[in-house]
């Protein structure tokens, strides 16, 4: 039997394109906690952009900024402001991958190439996904840098010593799209054909609405559940619905939130909430009915209300989360911080509670 060429072994990366990566670098790391690792611009050669690469456990983000307007894709800070442009995927073998890709469908955005530095050889190569957002395909194999071709290990002295409190994420756990009506079966069936990923779950309007917002959802995994891609589209309510005002201010599809996991939920955002984090808060009645619903769990009660946590049960064990507000101006991305207690699933029992805080924010911004 021959092996899937697009048989992907992990999210390797997420490229976010930011206004000025410099400052996104020091919120992220003072912020979230991760550490501020390699760095490519002007000084080690490369004339286009800077990009600083930030590392927590197995998370890195790589924050690109363009240096002049003529980058080709300076159009993006006006489109959608800061957001993620591609979420890099290792795979055994580039040229393969692209090419079959490409043969099930998938628009090329950049043929395969290798950049050689002294460090070794890089490989990429890159297709469209939902909105402009793209999948990078890499393979670091040979590549034995920091991170990739024009990248050096940051001057430590480029940054202060950290003053702010250890977060202690680990891994990407999820990352979720959301994209125009009637467009979220397009999209399952791109990762299902392209990448072999299967269907795990899906919501529809019934599970996931309020009053006013509502929303249909469907999860894709690969067959190992390494990687696991939510894919929204807005459904009809009264008012305007959170994926419909994330489509509007992004200026079309594209991610909405990156689900970061922890082992330790409530160490991780009492840490982040102290660094100043902005978190989304329920009621305090959600908290009452809390033990009905999802019984004994080892947590204490108090310290997930005080900070705002939710508990979620399955069939497999229960889960804990938290949700950032938007990170920039816009109302676009944002992140989840989870914990795994067994469970598998994305915390359908919170959605409602969730939705109605989400609702509050949208009112304020008065985009309801
Ligand atoms: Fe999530």
């Amino acid at each position: 039997m021959t092996v899937d060429p697009l048989a992907l072994k992990r999210i390797d990366h997420v490229r976010m394109f930011v206004g000025n990566a410099r400052q996104s670098a020091y919120f992220y790391r003072n912020a979230f906690g991760f550490d501020v690792i390699a760095y490519a611009g002007l000084e080690t050669g490369v004339r286009h952009e800077a990009a600083y690469v930030l590392r927590q456990g197995h998370i890195t983000f790589v924050l690109a900024s363009p240096l002049r307007p003529d980058h080709p894709e300076a159009h993006r800070l006006v489109q959608h402001g800061d957001g993620v442009q591609s979420i890099a995927l290792e795979v055994e073998d580039v040229p393969a991958a692209f090419a079959a890709a490409v043969a099930r469908g998938a628009r090329p955005a950049t043929p395969p190439r290798t950049i050689e530095d002294e460090h070794g050889a890089y490989d990429f190569a890159e297709i469209h996904a939902y909105g402009d957002t793209t999948h990078a395909l890499v393979n670091r194999a040979r590549y034995h840098g920091v991170f990739a071709p024009g990248f050096q290990p940051l001057d430590p002295d480029r940054y202060s010593p950290r003053t702010f409190h250890p977060v202690g994420l680990k891994a990407i756990d999820h990352i979720v799209a959301n994209v125009e009506e009637g467009k979220m079966g397009d999209w399952v069936d791109y990762y299902s054909k392209i990448m072999g990923f299967s269907l795990l779950v899906s919501f529809d309007d019934k599970d996931i609405s309020t009053e006013y917002s509502a929303l249909m959802s469907k999860v894709v995994a690969d067959g190992r559940g390494r990687i696991k891609f939510p894919i929204n589209e807005p459904a009809h309510g009264r008012r305007k619905s959170q994926i419909e005002e994330y489509l509007e201010y992004y200026g079309g599809p594209g991610v909405q939130h990156i689900a970061l996991a922890t082992g330790n939920i409530i160490e991780s955002v009492r840490a982040m909430a102290a660094n100043d984090v902005s978190f989304l808060k329920v009621p305090q009645a959600y908290y009452e009915r809390l033990p009905e619903r999802v019984g004994t769990i080892r947590e204490d009660l108090h310290e997930l209300a005080e900070l705002g946590i939710l508990v979620d049960r399955d069939d497999e064990g229960y889960l804990l989360q938290i949700f950032t507000k938007p990170v920039e101006d816009r109302p676009t991305l944002f992140f989840e911080i989870i914990q795994r207690r067994g469970a598998r699933s994305f915390g359908k029992g919170n959605f409602k509670a969730l939705f109605e805080a989400i609702e509050h924010e949208q009112a304020r911004r008065g985009t309801l």
